[in-house]
Order: structure tokens, then C-alpha cells, then sequence
């Protein structure tokens, strides 16, 4: 049969051992982060280590800790807040979208689609924002997620073709309760066990649903199609 992973033990593993980073709530918390702090995160995270961007995250939040408050900021202030993260046209389109959210009442939108629609958001970001800031089951997948699917079902076809196979085992798992901590649950598995080389494979919580594993493949997948 196919391992079935059960979301609950991810989550159960995520209440232990999620990393506390500066726009998260407390997994489990009732109340929802602020989704302009989930929003601002992401865009900076699009390329980008979530060692680098804490520091900047920070400076921004303690500097305009509203969309309204960044939407009315000259626009060489917020370029030279940003010296230093690289990739100034996600700087830019972040302003354009601040001014926008802004003068429709400061609320990003509570929907997929709709949030698609802003300057610098992509199907990633989201899918993220709606599953973190709202509470949407939005199926998000980075190379985190596509690397622990391509394990836990492994999924043996190389990457990029393999894409979409692994965005619909994604889909097929992401649960009704608690989108929102399940969606940042598998990204740190992904970046703190089930990490590209030496794979942490006793510290998972589904390390029996596994069946890279089980087949000794796990270092080995994804694979990627030769260049
Ligand atoms: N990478 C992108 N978004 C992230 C998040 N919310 N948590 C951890 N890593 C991330």
C-alpha cells in the first residue's frame, strides 16, 4: 500500500520543535500572525536564507510596523532598508503592493487568487500568506516540501518534470485542521531533518511512513534531471 503520513504527528512534532521566527505565533496559538508581518516575511524569503532575512525582517517591522506606515514610506528610505538582501525588484514590487493593500483599506486579501493578483506575489507566496496569515488550506510547495514528498512517496522522477507529481502528493496530504502551522511544519522538517544531504531520518515524525527510507533512497531523492 501507499504510506499514508499522518498530518496530526507532523504537527504534534511541530509544537515541539518549531523554530521561533519573528512573524510566527506559537504553533498551535489561537490568534493568527498579522499578515502583513507573514506577507513582508515571505517576500523576503522568496530568495533568500531565513538567517539573512531575520535581521532585515526585524529592521522593517520595529520601522513601519503597518501596511500603511510602508505604503506612505519615500520609496529610496525602503531601497536602502533593503541594501543587502538583493533581487531590489522584489523591493519595489513589496512598495507597490503595500500602496495598493493600502489604499483599499490596509487588509490583505483572505484569498488565494486575490492575493496572486499583487505586485511580487506568485502562486508560492500565495499559497503561503493564505495558509499561514488565514488559516487556508493552500497547498505550499518550495524545494522543501517537493524534497520531503519526493521522499516520503519516493518519487524516483527527476526533477523539474517531476513538479507537478509532487505538488499533487502536497495537495493529496495538506489537512482541514491547522493549514496554517501544517504548511510552516513541513518547511521546517524539511530545512531541519529532512535536509538535502544526510537526512536526519530517526528525528522524523514520519520516518515509518516513509518509503525512501524504507528503500535506503532518501539522500538520494529528488533527483534531478541532468543539465
Ligand atoms: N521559507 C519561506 N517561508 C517560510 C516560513 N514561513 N517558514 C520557514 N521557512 C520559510
Amino acid at each position: 500500500d501507499a504510506p499514508r503520513p499522518d498530518p496530526a504527528a507532523l504537527l504534534a512534532w511541530y509544537d515541539r520543535a518549531a523554530r521561533r521566527l519573528p512573524w510566527r505565533t506559537p504553533p498551535g496559538a489561537a490568534a493568527r500572525p498579522d499578515p502583513y508581518a507573514v506577507w513582508l516575511s515571505e517576500i523576503m524569503l522568496q530568495q533568500t536564507t531565513v538567517a539573512a532575512v531575520i535581521p532585515y525582517f526585524q529592521t522593517f517591522i520595529r520601522r513601519w510596523p503597518t501596511v500603511a506606515e510602508l505604503a506612505a514610506a519615500p520609496e529610496d528610505q525602503v531601497m536602502a532598508a533593503w541594501a543587502g538582501l538583493g533581487y531590489y525588484a522584489r523591493a519595489r514590487n513589496m512598495l507597490r503592493c503595500a500602496r495598493i493593500v493600502a489604499a483599499a483599506g490596509g487588509r490583505f486579501p483572505a484569498d488565494e487568487a486575490a492575493l496572486r493578483a499583487l505586485p511580487g506575489i506568485g502562486p508560492y507566496t500565495a499559497a503561503a500568506i493564505a495558509a499561514i496569515a488565514f488559516d487556508i488550506p493552500a497547498t505550499v510547495v518550495d524545494g522543501n516540501v517537493e524534497r520531503v514528498m519526493a521522499r516520503l512517496f519516493a518519487a524516483t522522477d527527476p526533477l523539474p518534470a517531476a513538479k507537478p507529481r509532487l505538488r499533487a502528493l502536497a495537495a493529496g496530504l495538506t489537512p482541514a485542521r491547522r493549514p496554517g502551522d501544517y504548511a510552516q511544519a513541513v518547511m521546517d522538517l524539511g530545512a531541519t531533518v529532512c535536509t538535502p544531504r544526510k537526512p536526519d531520518c530517526p528525528a522524523c515524525p514520519w520516518r515509518e511512513d516513509c518509503a525512501a527510507r524504507r528503500l535506503g533512497l532518501a539522500a538520494e531523492l529528488p533527483r534531478k534531471a541532468p543539465r
